[in-house]
């Protein structure tokens, strides 16, 4: 399950010419632009997909090319590279040790899991490390891995989660250290030095690529990363890590590093109702402004949800309009104006699902670029995924060992 350097080179190199090659596929926004550039040279495609329904759309979500298989069949051989390209393994699971039942209360559910998830992937004899768990928030991953009696440096900023955190691992007996810091400060790189074993589940963005720059001149043994939100960086484009990231012709900016995140798995039915009303009418207030300012152009508008409880359509579009200093013009039809916008949301979901086929394409361009970095600083990788992706999207996890 190692993955040697000829594979990960290959792998990342395949992918790199994936992505490069079909830009025009994955680069666009369909929410904000009208028409898409390849719809000129996918015609039938954009046809079909504008003809489904919202439901098409999110019955295909997670796995767009269930439905892009047969609409897409004869257009090149992306498709086929990108399904050849896409999967990983799972990786392999280990005995873990049972805790106290109790030390599971208070911890949401599926967190819980996630936690019990990334444990069994770590390799039995990573037992006995000095832990290191990167924003940890209250420590719940660090201290399910070092009790009983490894001890546990927690870095976080947040507070109250520290102060939880020490009571928990006060509660439980762990030798832990919660340090109230900023990941991103020079403090924080002073507390890497008494840990041998570094984990990450889900540091966002700048929080997990900080801490693989650490890797360089630390005497850090081992590494288990879960990374997520791509896109939480300071700089306007992604910065590569590998020597090969940073040969790669592909400039990712913070729209295109949320591209892995577009997937909701999580969401229960009516969150999803809420959120789906929201965007059908952003889209029908988008078709009525375009019209008002005589503006063929999308127009954002900040979140009003908190501001204005409004139960109707057109006192939202009042609202927004207000809010932009926009003059409106009559509608003489509010319902069918609502129902533009429903019908907006149906084809721009299904248009998304073109850019859906690139988004485990990204990630793993993503976690490979992690992978090769410290390959070159003489780790041995295995990246895999951890856990079911209905217990999280964010399922990739990256282990290394010198
Ligand atoms: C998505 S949560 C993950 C928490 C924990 N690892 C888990 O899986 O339950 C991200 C955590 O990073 C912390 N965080 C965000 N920015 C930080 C920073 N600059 N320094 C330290 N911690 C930070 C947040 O407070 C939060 O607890």
């Amino acid at each position: 399950m190692q993955q040697t350097t000829e594979q990960l080179d290959e792998r990342f190199t395949a992918l790199d010419q994936l992505l490069l090659d079909h830009q025009s596929l994955w680069h666009n926004q369909p929410f904000t632009q009208q028409t898409l550039a390849w719809e000129a040279d996918l015609p039938e495609l954009s046809a079909w997909l504008r003809a489904q329904s919202l439901e098409h759309a999110e019955q295909h979500q997670l796995e767009p090319w269930k439905a892009l298989k047969a609409p897409l069949k004869g257009s090149g051989t992306f498709f086929a590279e990108n399904i050849y390209l896409t999967p990983l393994m799972q990786l392999p699971r280990h005995p873990v040790k049972r805790l106290p039942e109790a030390m599971s209360r208070g911890i949401p559910g599926r967190k819980w899991q996630q936690i019990e998830a990334f444990a069994a992937c770590l390799p039995p004899h990573w037992q006995g490390s000095r832990w290191l768990d990167w924003c940890a928030g209250k420590g719940h991953l660090g201290r399910r891995l070092a009790w009983p009696n490894d001890c546990l440096c927690c870095i976080e900023h947040d507070a109250q989660l520290i102060k939880d955190g020490q009571q928990l691992s006060e509660q439980w007996q762990v030798q832990a250290s919660h340090q109230h810091c900023d990941a991103l400060s020079e403090q924080a790189i002073s507390h890497l030095a008494t840990s041998d074993t570094w984990t990450a589940l889900h540091a966002c963005g700048d929080l997990h690529t900080s801490l693989l720059r650490h890797t360089t001149g630390q005497g850090v043994r081992r590494l288990a990363i879960a990374p997520c939100c791509y896109n939480r960086i300071r700089a306007g484009h992604y910065q590569p890590l590998s020597a090969q990231g940073k040969a790669s012709k592909l400039r990712l900016d913070r729209t295109m590093l949320g591209l892995p995140l577009q997937a909701t798995v999580t969401a229960g039915a009516a969150e999803v109702r809420k959120r789906n009303r929201n965007m059908a009418w952003r889209l029908g207030f988008d078709l009525l402004q375009r019209q008002w300012r005589d503006v063929d152009e999308y127009l954002p508008v900040p979140s009003m949800a908190n501001r204005w409880q409004h139960d109707n359509f057109a006192g939202w579009c009042q609202a927004a309009a207000e809010l932009k200093g926009i003059e409106t013009k009559p509608v003489s039809d509010w319902r069918a104006a609502e129902q533009a916008g429903w019908q907006r949301l149906a084809e721009v979901r299904n248009l998304e699902l073109v850019q859906g086929l690139f988004r485990r394409p990204l990630e793993l361009w993503l976690l490979f670029d992690m992978a090769l970095l410290l390959q070159e600083q003489g780790f041995s990788v295995q990246l895999g995924e951890f856990c079911p992706q209905e217990l999280t999207p964010r399922n990739l996890l990256l282990l290394a060992e010198r």
